[in-house]
């Protein structure tokens, strides 16, 4: 019955919404039904990483990169997925990689951006392989050829 009622009052809710909604369903989520109590930490910040690195992205075509670090994607190590078990024993591993990745990318000279950005959305991938295939199509999309 709650469920019933925060799917009405989702209906109702403006346009913005919805289309954050239409957002999240063509980066597929974790192909787990929708979380009732709301998107995790983890979960917005993935988002957060998914519209960042696309952003990214047009930058290192460019052979440009943002002037700061992004320190809240440090997160990653401390925010509540949706299920408390996704952070198993491997998760540290690959969420280390990512980080480590990200400021060899920072770190990077001009000639390496391309490289060093793709090194990143590998580590993107390898955990998804193992934690949350759904978004894999989508992020292996970030990747410059
Ligand atoms: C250390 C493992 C790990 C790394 C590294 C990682 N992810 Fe994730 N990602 C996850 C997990 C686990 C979830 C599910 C979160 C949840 O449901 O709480 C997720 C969820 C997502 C989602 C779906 C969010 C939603 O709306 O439910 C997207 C998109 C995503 N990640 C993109 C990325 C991108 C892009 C990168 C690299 C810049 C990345 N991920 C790096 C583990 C990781």
């Amino acid at each position: 019955m709650l469920c019933l009622v925060l799917l009405l009052a989702n209906c109702s809710d403006n346009a913005g919404k919805q289309s954050e909604a239409a957002k999240a369903d063509s980066i597929a989520s974790c192909s787990k039904p929708l979380n009732p109590n709301g998107d995790s930490e983890l979960a917005v910040l993935m988002r957060e990483m998914m519209s960042s690195a696309s952003n990214l992205r047009e930058m290192v075509k460019q052979g440009q990169l943002p002037e700061r670090f992004p320190e809240e994607f440090l997160k990653i190590h401390t925010a509540k997925p949706t299920d408390s078990d996704t952070k198993k024993a491997s998760f540290e591993g690959f969420a280390n990689n990512y980080i480590s990745n990200l400021h060899a990318l920072y770190a990077s000279p001009k000639e390496d951006l391309s490289k060093n950005y793709n090194a990143v959305i590998n580590a993107c991938a390898s955990c998804h392989s193992q934690h949350c295939p759904g978004p894999l199509k989508a992020i292996n999309k970030l990747k410059i050829e």
